[in-house]
């Protein structure tokens, strides 16, 4: 039995996770919700954003599904208290048009791979006489993991490429050990095609020409940055879904937050959940539900019936998730 966390969080992350649960139900998976809470409302509650218990509940199950929380300032926050204690190292955000969305181009399909644990937020900031500095670092260990996990996800998944993002004409020490690393890891996987960019450069190809990409790959700043570009080209936030892997297990998550703008009306768009969700099965080794779920989600869109209202739709989130299940 697959064992999966279950954390909804604030606002709109409740609406799209109980809409995703409610089309998981209809799969036949052999699997066991447990509820965890996190976010704000569990600050109001428990004092704390992000309770001891639902970390040992997370690192205890094969996977955690996580909505969306309200951060607010001065809070710890609670997704990057779980990267951490996980040890979720990559985060994977696939860039893919979609049928119906918004997308800027029609033929989208490449994936960004971002560092997840050090980079320039490894948390060094301190002030000092003059301002304030940050350090960015990058060890030899997390460099070789990443570049490691990139290909092997290029492997499993029939990507042709692996491109690396840094900027090592100028971070001459950081990015040129990232580079180096790069083109050592590269040499054990020969099927696979190796290119690297400046992130400057890359940036502008994303928007001029991101049909050359297929696999990505970068450092935590960059991976940030980049990723967000990429969820503009294909039609933004209800749209994108993203997993963060570790060595033990993932946690699967839209990339969208609590959404206060419209949440309590219902109408979130449940798309990014559905498909984090299909990436949490596909991670599991659940193939078979994973493309059955995403291909029910693709037919809804490509019909353009029963769509939330930023697809321009009318249709509720739940409208929109029993829709899916209709399409199983
Ligand atoms: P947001 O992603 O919540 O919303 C940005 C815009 O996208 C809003 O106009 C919203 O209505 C729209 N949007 C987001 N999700 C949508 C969906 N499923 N369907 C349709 N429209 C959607 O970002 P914002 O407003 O900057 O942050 C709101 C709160 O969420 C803040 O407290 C922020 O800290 C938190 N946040 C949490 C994240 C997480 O839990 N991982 C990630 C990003 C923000
Ligand atoms: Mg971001």
């Amino acid at each position: 039995m697959i064992k999966i966390t279950v954390i909804k969080g604030d606002g709109v992350g409740k609406e799209v996770m109980d809409a995703t649960l409610l089309v998981l139900n209809h799969l036949n998976l052999d699997v066991e919700y447990i509820f965890a809470s996190a976010g704000n409302e569990c600050f109001q509650k428990y004092g704390t954003t992000i309770p001891e218990e639902t970390i040992d509940i997370a690192k205890n199950t094969d996977a955690t599904l996580f909505g969306a929380v309200t951060t607010v300032p001065g809070q710890k926050s609670a997704i990057i208290t779980l990267r951490k204690e996980l040890d979720l190292f990559a985060n994977v955000r696939p860039v893919k048009s979609l049928p119906g969305s918004n997308s800027l181009f029609n033929n989208l399909d490449f994936v960004i791979i971002r560092e997840n644990t050090e980079g320039l937020y490894a948390g060094l900031e301190e002030y000092t006489k003059e301002g304030a500095q940050a350090t960015r670092v990058i060890t030899k260990k997390a460099t070789e993991r990443i570049f490691k996990f990139a290909f092997e996800y290029a492997q499993e998944n029939s990507r042709k490429k692996v491109t690396a993002i840094h900027k090592a004409n100028v971070l001459k020490k950081t990015d040129g050990l990232f580079k180096d690393t790069f083109y050592q890891i590269a040499g054990s996987f020969p099927k696979i095609n190796n290119e690297d960019f400046y992130v400057d450069a890359a940036a502008m190809y994303m928007v001029t020409k991101p049909q050359i990409f297929d696999v990505i790959v970068t450092s935590n700043l960059f991976g940030d940055i980049l990723s967000d570009e990429g969820a503009g080209l294909v039609g933004g936030l209800g749209m994108t879904p993203s997993a963060n892997i570790g060595h033990q297990n993932g946690l699967f998550e839209p990339v969208h937050g609590s959404a206060p703008d419209i949440a309590g009306k219902g109408i979130a768009n449940p798309t990014a959940m559905l498909l984090s969700a299909v990436m949490m099965l596909d991670n599991l080794g659940e193939k078979e539900s994973s493309l059955k779920l995403e291909n029910a989600v693709f037919n809804v869109l490509k019909k353009s019936k029963c769509l939330t209202p930023d697809l321009g739709g009318k249709s509720k989130t739940i409208e929109m998730a029993k829709e899916v299940i209709k399409n199983l």
